[in-house]
């Protein structure tokens, strides 16, 4: 037994990384997929390649979302897994500084277009077309950096925490309503995709950064792809019928301790 069997489902960013290994997991669990990007190109081949729908969506146009919700009006499972940092690059010299010192305000709200917007706009979508059957799952890609803060990259954790505090808003309004529309928030860290080629580069020291960036990791590695879309499978399918509003870490371990704990 499949465990999304016919569910439609749209997941947003889905050209690569985790976006595309949950609509891929999708796929495989029997849901219909339309995957949904930015970047037409790579979201088609993408789509292709799994057996999903593509429909082009940057989730920051109201107009692009309105298009979809108006192609696509019956829905099960929404995944706003759409996100920047703001400091993927390339750059031409040293990435912009995002610190709450230096930070513009035009990169600040880029950042906030992207991750609140997409997510605002994503969840409003989803709470009308899932009203008809008044039963479903919506799930928010929020980050570590949601529940912690992240000096060098402040826009990007403060729209990581506005995803999740969002996630309960609309978890207790659609349960107000009377609706089974569930809305929960995932918070990963340190997941190999390409959103972290411009900080591992392509140079002879490509495998000491990467052990340098998860040093501070319990389980001393970086997550999978794959391994996020297995939570995301759990909390899009009827398994997960009791849970809303809740925020689950996958992260190796970093969040279950502190820089408080004690060595050992
Ligand atoms: N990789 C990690 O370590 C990590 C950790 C925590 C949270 N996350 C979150 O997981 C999600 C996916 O991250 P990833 O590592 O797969 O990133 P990625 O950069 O590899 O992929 C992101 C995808 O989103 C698409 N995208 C960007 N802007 C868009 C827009 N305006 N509209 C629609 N699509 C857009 C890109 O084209 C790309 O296909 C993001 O929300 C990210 O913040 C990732």
């Amino acid at each position: 037994m499949l465990r999304l069997q016919n569910k439609t489902t749209l997941v947003t960013g889905g050209a690569r990384g985790i976006g595309a290994a949950i609509a891929s997991a999708f796929c495989d669990e029997g849901a219909n997929v339309i995957l949904t990007d930015v970047d037409a190109k790579t979201g088609q081949s993408m789509a292709d390649k799994i057996g999903a729908t593509f429909a082009r969506l940057d989730v920051a146009s109201e107009a692009d979302w309105h298009v979809v919700a108006e192609r696509f009006p019956d829905l099960d499972v929404l995944v706003n897994n759409a996100g920047i940092t703001g400091l993927e690059g390339p750059f031409d010299s040293l990435p912009p500084a995002h610190d709450p010192e230096n930070a513009s305000l035009a990169d600040w709200r880029a950042v906030h277009a992207v991750n609140n917007d997409g997510t605002f706009l994503g969840c409003r979508y989803a709470i009308r077309a899932m009203r008809k059957k008044g039963v479903g799952s919506i799930i928010n890609i929020s980050s570590r950096s949601g529940l912690v803060g992240v000096p060098m990259a402040a826009a990007y954790a403060a729209s990581k925490a506005a995803i999740r505090n969002h996630t309960k808003s609309v978890a207790l309004y659609c349960a107000g309503q009377g609706l089974a529309i569930r809305c929960n928030s995932v918070h990963p860290a340190a997941i190999m995709t390409p959103m972290w080629e411009q900080m591992l580069g392509d140079g002879p020291d490509r495998a000491d950064r990467e052990a340098l960036m998860v040093a501070d990791t319990p389980m001393q590695r970086f997550g999978e792809a794959k391994e996020v879309a297995a939570l995301a499978v759990m909390l899009a399918s009827d398994e997960a019928a009791y849970m809303t509003g809740t925020e689950l870490t996958i992260d190796g371990g970093i969040l279950a301790g502190s820089a408080a704990t004690p060595g050992g």
